[in-house]
């Protein structure tokens, strides 16, 4: 599926729909540029979740945790791992079993440790400086 957002908050709102359908244990994988919006995206599946915790980029931390919603979200930056290893070395294993959504920004660092039933968020640019592809597979919305 592709959608097409003209402002952050659209981007939210989509990810907030996202959230609504996610089962626990379901691993999201995104990609897409700095900036593209991802960390947009993924604080609006916290509010989709009914997590009232603001969500923050987790770049210095690789992974931030957040409670209290319909399911736990965890939210995994893998922009300065360098490969899938270091991530079970944080014990991603773990995190797969403990009935929580995990979203992963940069998952193309870590695409050995991706499985092949995780969602797939793309975003890319458009045309304008306010407008973003979004492409999710893995899920029906
Ligand atoms: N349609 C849009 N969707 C998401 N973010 C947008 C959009 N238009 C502008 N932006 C801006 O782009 C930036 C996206 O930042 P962020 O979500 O941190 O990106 P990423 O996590 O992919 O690096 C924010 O400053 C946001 O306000
Ligand atoms: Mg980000």
């Amino acid at each position: 599926m592709e959608f097409v957002t003209h402002s952050a908050e659209e981007t939210r709102a989509l990810g907030g729909r996202l959230a609504q359908v996610l089962g626990p244990g379901t691993v999201v994988a995104f990609t897409g540029d700095l900036g593209a919006g991802k960390t947009a995206f993924i604080s609006g599946m916290a509010r989709g979740l009914g997590i009232q915790e603001q969500v923050t980029s987790p770049t210095f931390t690789i992974v931030n945790e957040y409670e209290g919603g319909r399911l736990p979200l965890f939210h995994f930056d893998m922009y300065r791992l360098g490969s899938a290893d270091e991530l079970f070395h944080i014990g991603w294993e773990d995190y797969l079993v403990r009935g929580g959504v995990c979203a992963v920004e940069w998952s193309e660092n870590v695409a050995e440790a991706i499985e092949d039933d995780a969602v797939r968020v793309d975003i890319a640019r458009g045309e304008d400086e306010n407008s973003r592809m979004i492409r999710i597979e893995g899920v029906s919305l």
